[in-house]
């Protein structure tokens, strides 16, 4: 059993993280999410929050959250981090360490490992900015899941989206997230 923060970013593909989420319940791990201000427009906490039977965290500000588990806490509470979708924002402020909101300030703060899953555009996985903040993180220590390639919900083709929830489940387990490889 994992216990997985899994921070989900505004995406298109953050309705696959509610089925990521079923499946990692249905296997017995734990999954605390934490939905950002771009990914409330793409999921509702009420959702994630009813999948994961767990509260969903979404602001630095709650001074309820604040005081029942600090920031700190939560950044290192679980096992390790999952972000999933990974937007090409997320990755920029990542690589480039900003912690404005209550996912980045998680993602500075914690000592466990991070894995992103990104999810984007053609055009804006393959732009030279994701590239080097991609090529940052991985020097950073952080894991990437790799997009897959194919129809994208824009009507492009290309790498981009997200692979299956099941495919990410699996990568995870492959590479030891869930103890032992
Ligand atoms: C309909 C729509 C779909 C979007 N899909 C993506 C996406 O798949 N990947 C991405 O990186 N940004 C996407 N964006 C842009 C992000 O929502 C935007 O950069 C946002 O600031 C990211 O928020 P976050 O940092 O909370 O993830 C999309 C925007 C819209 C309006």
């Amino acid at each position: 059993m994992a216990r997985v923060l899994l921070i989900v970013g505004g995406g298109i593909a953050a309705y696959k993280s509610l089925e990521l989420v079923r499946l990692l319940k249905k296997a017995g791990h734990e999954v605390t999410p934490v939905l950002t201000k771009g990914g409330e427009h793409f999921v509702t906490a009420m959702s994630l929050g009813t999948l994961a039977e767990s509260q969903v965290h979404s602001s630095l500000w709650e001074l309820k959250d604040e005081v029942e588990i600090g920031h700190i806490q939560l950044s290192r509470a679980a096992d390790f981090v999952l972000v999933c979708p990974a937007t090409a924002d997320l990755l920029a402020k990542m690589a480039a360490g900003i912690a404005d909101d209550l996912a980045t300030t998680l993602l500075l703060a914690t000592d466990k490992p991070v894995v992103v899953a990104p999810a984007m555009n053609v055009r804006m996985w393959l732009h030279a900015a994701t590239r080097r903040n991609v090529q940052q993180l991985v020097a950073d220590g952080v894991k990437v899941i790799e997009p897959a390639e194919g129809e994208m919900a824009c009507g492009e083709h290309g790498p981009g989206r997200l692979p299956e929830p099941q495919d990410i489940v699996g990568w995870l387990e492959q590479n030891g997230f869930f103890g032992g490889k």
